[in-house]
């Protein structure tokens, strides 16, 4: 362009020079015309009328030809012949034709004939404001750090206006910003250029990039601009540091969580770009106790564990984790982690101190052990509750924080429980609750709080008569529920109902064994029965003791022989004689053999028989009775004088026989049998005293031994009110109280020992009669000594009402 102008300029220059040049060698005949038009008219517009300017007289102008030279040259103007007006033939660019010179004009030479005449005619061209200033390069690109400082300046090159004056380039702008402003400056040449200022700095990560209008004005009116696109990058510094979403992440989590789980993530982020924003993470103030724990990824920030979490342990972490840039710069944030208590762990039980054994006479409330509980867990989890089951004497009370009492509840009773398996159990409160058991074994300690007791509530012994002295005849034992010397058992004897002799003489107890001895041979005979106390008392500091009455019956033994009461034996030989009618009939009752036996029940139990006669077949003897009976009635061939021999068996085994020897003599009268009886001597005086002590004494017995029945049988009828009063204790032997009954022992109230069998069915009462009393016994046999014959009728007879079968029996 600028070249294109130069050009014109050059071509411009040499037509003045031939139009100065012309006009000085045609000067008389040339005039100049001066014209002035802006450039840019329409092609035809009119510049003037030369006709009338040059002075031409209209009406010749045909004749005249007014037309201008025409040369080689471009044609700006046409002259219209007929009127002599100007005309804009061509396009008139000023800019094209005088480029920058402000002075710019365009010659023509017009031409007139008929006379020939040159008019020089200048036509000045004015500039009009028809160009906009241009930039040579409309997109500036500019790129510049981030860190540029304010005050940097950026050149921006030039716009070109090619208008001149006013209408050339006048200013710059700028498009609003806040980073840069415009600073215009003019160079010596009059261009002006614009440089841009940096005001504050750059943020990349805010703006990568300003797009900026840059704005060319010049000052013609109206007014053209040009513009120009700057855009400016901005390149990165690592001028952010990392940041993290949080300053403080807090988290919770629970215990015993597994190893690998995840924690948190921390994340950071960094605003700038490429390595300026890879992030790496680490740990930078790690407790030790934490390293163990915790691991960090550090591309990731993902902490997860590594370590087994105890609340109990550690409540809390505390850790700084650093966020560091590819640029090094370096973010610090903080991770609390939290660790939750879970229940993990059971309740400890300890037994402070545990006081066993204790005494079985401790009363309710005696403290037997203090224990500790605990439990590591907190909250709920820690929270523990102490039980004992339900069956036991004993409680469990809170008595501090963690401290229960064991307590006794009840009486206790070491003969019953001597020992207590005690299981605590103490279970706290989590969700899924924890329990430990704990057992306390307890030990009951003994005192002397149980008498010893015996066996039975008493005892009967039997000890048959005759027995060795020294021999044991029995045991007895007591026990005793308490333990050690409360158990030890000494036994004695405390006293009896025997007064003649001292106890020991009879018996003896083994202090250790309970063990009785006799310590004399026993006789039935003698004494039957006797009762004494036996005492068991235990070894305690304060000694209990009881006592039991133990009855020593003694059995009889067949050790007495029958004792022939009638006749007497005492004569022998020269024995006394019964005298017998005649004339008796069959079954004349002749006399009665009478014999008693000290022993008792089948041992005295007597028969008779008849062993020797002087004329067999003329007596009989009753084997039960002792009655002697003619056989036959006297004839007179048989004897006067008749000799029997009866034989008197008890029933024991062996069996103890006597024997006497009855003469008879058969005469009518006592004169008659008189002699045969003379040899023998007369005692009948003390003989009938004798005899009268006898019935006395037997009509006393009898008499007793009546009233005793009577009081017995209503005792038996009151007790029993049952018709069936008496039970019958026949030769099979009953057992009563576990013990061993005789078939004579009655156990009643009587001062006699007999035997009452009494049939319900049987028409029979048969009373067995023992004699009633040692004493009386002894009395009788002693006064039978005494050598009187008793000729009674068998013993008493009794009749009951209906007067047949009963019959008392005196052995
Ligand atoms: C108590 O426990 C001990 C030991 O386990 C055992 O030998 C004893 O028999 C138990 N006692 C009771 C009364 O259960
Ligand atoms: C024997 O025991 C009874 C109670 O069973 C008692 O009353 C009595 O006093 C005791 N006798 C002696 C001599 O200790």
């Amino acid at each position: 362009m600028e070249r294109r102008h130069e050009g014109n300029g050059r071509a411009a220059r040499r037509q003045v020079q031939l139009l100065l040049l012309l006009s000085f060698f045609c000067w008389a005949a040339t005039e100049q015309l001066r014209y002035s038009i802006p450039e840019e008219m329409a092609k035809g517009s009119l510049v003037g009328n030369l006709a009338k300017d040059l002075g031409l007289n209209t009406r010749d102008l045909v004749k005249r030809n007014l037309h201008p030279v025409s040369g080689n040259k471009v044609q700006y103007f046409s002259i219209n012949a007929d009127n002599g007006n100007l005309y804009v033939k061509e396009r008139i660019d000023r800019e094209e034709i005088c480029g920058l010179n402000p002075l710019c004009f365009l010659d023509l030479e017009v031409v007139v004939e008929n006379p020939v005449n040159i008019f020089h005619v200048v036509v000045t061209i004015q500039d009009i404001n028809d160009n906009a200033p241009e930039f040579l390069n409309g997109n500036i690109n500019l790129e510049t750090s981030e860190l540029t400082l304010p005050g940097t300046r950026f050149l921006l090159g030039k716009a070109e206006d090619p208008d001149i004056g006013l209408n050339s380039l006048q200013n710059y702008q700028l498009s609003p910003n806040q980073y840069f402003t415009l600073d215009v400056k003019e160079s010596q040449d009059g261009n002006k250029f614009a440089d841009l200022v940096l005001q504050k700095p750059l943020d990349r990560e805010s703006e990568q990039t300003l797009h900026l209008i840059l704005t060319a004005l010049d000052g013609g009116e109206p007014r053209k601009t040009g513009t120009a696109q700057i855009q400016i990058n901005i390149t990165d510094a690592n001028d952010n540091p990392p940041i993290f979403t949080q300053e403080l992440y807090k988290v919770s989590m629970h215990e015993n969580a597994p190893l690998g789980s995840h924690v948190l993530q921390v994340l950071a982020s960094d605003k700038d770009e490429g390595s300026y924003a890879q992030i790496r993470y680490h740990f930078s103030n790690m407790p030790v106790n934490s390293k163990q724990k915790f691991s960090l990824d550090s591309a990731s920030g993902i902490i997860s564990v590594v370590g087994i979490l105890d609340f109990e342990d550690t409540q809390e972490y505390t850790m700084t984790v650093a966020a560091k840039d590819g640029g090094g710069l370096v973010t610090h944030c903080k991770v609390v982690i939290s660790i939750l208590d879970e229940n993990d762990n059971a309740p400890e039980v300890t037994l402070a101190s545990v006081f066993s054994p204790i005494s079985e006479d401790s009363p309710p409330g005696t403290v037997i052990a203090l224990i500790n509980v605990n439990d590591e867990d907190s909250g709920d989890n820690g929270k523990v509750t102490c039980y004992i089951p339900n069956h036991l004497p004993f409680r469990i009370l809170r008595s501090s924080n963690n401290y229960y009492k064991l307590q006794t509840d009840s009486t206790l009773d070491r003969e019953r429980t001597p020992e207590y398996n005690i299981t605590i159990t103490a279970t706290d409160k989590g969700t899924t609750p924890l329990s430990t058991h704990k057992t306390l074994s307890l030990k009951i300690s003994d005192i002397n709080d149980n008498s010893p007791a015996f066996e039975k509530s008493s005892y009967t012994i039997y000890v048959p008569e005759n027995n060795p002295s020294g021999s044991s005849i029995f045991s007895i034992k007591a026990s005793d529920p308490d333990v050690d010397q409360n158990s030890r058992i000494t036994y004695s004897i405390l006293n009896s109902n025997i007064e003649e002799l001292p106890i020991s003489s009879y018996i003896s107890i083994n202090s250790e064994t309970g063990t009785i001895y006799a310590q004399r041979s026993f006789d039935y005979e003698q004494f039957r029965e006797f009762q004494l106390q036996v005492k068991a008392q235990d070894g305690g500091s304060r000694p209990l003791s009881s006592n039991v009455t133990v009855r020593v019956f003694i059995l009889d033994q067949n050790d007495n022989s029958p004792q022939i009461l009638s006749p007497s034996q005492e004569a022998k030989g020269s024995a006394l004689f019964e005298m017998v009618p005649r004339s008796a009939e069959e079954g004349y009752l002749v006399t009665k053999v009478v014999a008693v036996d000290a022993d008792s029940g089948h041992n005295a139990w007597l028969s008779y028989h008849l062993t020797q006669a002087t004329e067999p077949g003329l007596f009989t003897v009753g084997s039960h009775t002792g009655e002697i009976r003619t056989a036959r009635p006297f004839v007179e061939r048989d004897a006067v004088k008749q000799r029997l021999v009866i034989v008197v068996k008890d029933n024991g085994k062996p069996s103890l026989s006597a024997t006497t020897t009855l003469n008879l003599v058969f005469a009518e009268n006592f004169q008659e049998a008189l002699p045969e009886m003379k040899a023998q001597p007369n005692n009948s005086e003390s003989q009938s005293e004798l005899q009268f002590y006898l019935v006395l004494a037997l009509a006393l017995i009898s008499f007793l031994f009546l009233l005793t029945v009577i009081v017995s049988i209503m005792m038996k009828l009151r007790r029993s009110g049952n018709p069936r009063f008496l039970q019958c204790f026949g030769p099979v032997p009953h057992a009563k109280n576990g013990a061993i009954f005789p078939p004579n022992f009655e156990d009643g109230t009587l001062p006699y020992s007999y035997q009452l069998c009494l049939s319900s069915e049987s028409k029979k009462n048969e009373f067995a009669f023992l004699a009633p009393n040692i004493q009386i016994a002894e009395n009788i046999l002693s006064g039978v000594k005494s050598d009187v014959p008793f000729t009674g009728n068998g013993g008493t007879q009794l009749n009951s009402q209906k007067g047949d079968a009963d019959e008392v029996r005196f052995n």
